[in-house]
């Protein structure tokens, strides 16, 4: 079974239930752009490839229903009005990850030049968001698979002693099939590795508070048979100084790059970064282009989302019922009542910390004066 966080066809939409994973995998049915936001905002999808393409792909279901009960505005200005309003709210779900704003971006302009151009109906339009939405889809999964090709032969060459063949690999937070439209990035390049049979083994951190990887990264892991351990984020430290465990490279995903290379991504893969080089251990990260952001040109302008303090002093799992022996979904706190909570849910890691930036492109690294020229990624 592949394991995918999204699926649609013939205008409907449904996503796999994160926030149930691993306990049980359900999907549920998005069908308007509302259902979308809801989805992004309470991380029933998270991840920010994939959050782009719920956002798209819930406004062209709702487009489809419409067209289909005949309710769509009856001209192409109107109907592009109504779209454009619709993406700028799901773009107000989440401020960090850019995907979602370049693909509202892009998705914008095609509206725009399909309404204005003269004999175009409303239904043109409509077609043509929807076309453009199930593109991205497409096109995400292809970027990722080149992605980890490009991935693991960088590690391959560069990360490896010369009695090597097979890498150790540290990951953190949720980067495969369940936070993309499927493969993944960082995941992806760990992926790439196992099928090229040079993966020796895989380390994932459990990502405090929401425990994306202890909870996902460790499913898709398991799912796929890739050989791996779970470590709590505090030993990390203690796994890149372990006598005997020589961890060639930390490679984590990214919500927004900078121009310069500063890098925002879940919170504690800035102190991952600092850690890789204490210990000389090479720190990459794996985005596609669509999440490197030319206009942010450092990492000091990303807007840096804060959650609910309950994702800290809570905590989601399984329960044993000792009456009934049956096994439920329970939410426990883990906190003193009434402490203070502070809750990033990402940092910036500076680019100076990174090796490399591995895209569908190829991966990008730093020139002589030890400066990323990302520009030149979309010439
Ligand atoms: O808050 P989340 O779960 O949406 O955060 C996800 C991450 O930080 C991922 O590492 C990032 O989006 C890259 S996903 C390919």
């Amino acid at each position: 079974m592949v394991l995918e966080a999204i699926r649609y066809g013939d205008g409907k939409l449904s996503i796999i239930d994160q926030l149930q994973l691993p306990f049980v995998e359900r999907y549920i049915e998005i069908s308007t752009s509302e259902g979308g936001w809801q989805a992004i905002k309470n991380m029933q999808v998270r991840g920010a490839p994939a959050i782009a393409i719920v956002a798209a792909l819930s406004l062209a279901s709702e487009l489809h229903e419409l067209s289909v009960q005949k309710k769509v505005p009856s001209n192409a200005e109107d109907v592009g009005t109504f779209i454009i309003e619709r993406l700028k709210y799901l773009v107000s779900s989440r401020p960090t990850a850019v995907n979602l704003s370049d693909a509202a971006r892009k998705l914008e302009a095609i509206v725009s030049e399909r309404s204005q151009r003269s004999r175009s109906t409303a239904q043109d339009v409509v077609d043509a968001f929807i076309q453009a939405a199930e593109a991205m889809l497409a096109k995400d999964v292809e970027d990722n698979t080149r992605i980890g090709e490009n991935g693991a032969r960088w590690i391959s060459a560069n990360a490896l002693s010369t009695e090597q063949h097979k890498a150790i690999v540290l990951t953190h937070c949720n980067t495969g099939s369940l936070a993309t439209a499927g493969y993944g990035t960082a995941l992806g390049v760990i992926r790439s590795l196992m099928s090229s049979d040079t993966l020796q083994h895989a380390y994932c951190t459990e990502t405090r508070p929401y425990n994306q990887g202890s909870r996902l990264t460790a499913f898709e892991l398991v799912h796929d048979k890739i050989p791996a351990t779970l470590i709590t984020d505090s030993m990390a430290a203690a796994l890149l100084s372990r006598p005997g465990t020589r961890v060639n490279a930390i490679v984590v995903g990214a919500d927004r790059v900078a121009a310069n290379g500063d890098t925002a991504n879940k919170i504690g893969t800035y102190g991952l970064a600092v850690l890789a080089r204490y210990h000389g251990v090479k720190f990459l990260v794996a985005a596609p282009l669509t999440t490197i952001d030319l206009a942010t040109k450092s990492g000091d302008e990303i807007v840096i989302e804060e959650r609910p303090s309950l994702e800290v002093t809570k905590i989601k799992g399984l329960q044993d019922d000792n009456l009934t022996g049956d096994v439920i979904l329970a939410t426990v706190g883990i906190a003193a009542e009434g402490i203070d909570v502070w809750n990033p849910a990402f940092d910036v890691t500076p680019f100076a910390l990174i090796d490399g930036i591995i895209t569908e492109k190829g991966v990008a690294e730093k020139n002589a004066e030890g400066r990323f020229q990302l520009k030149e990624l979309f010439d």
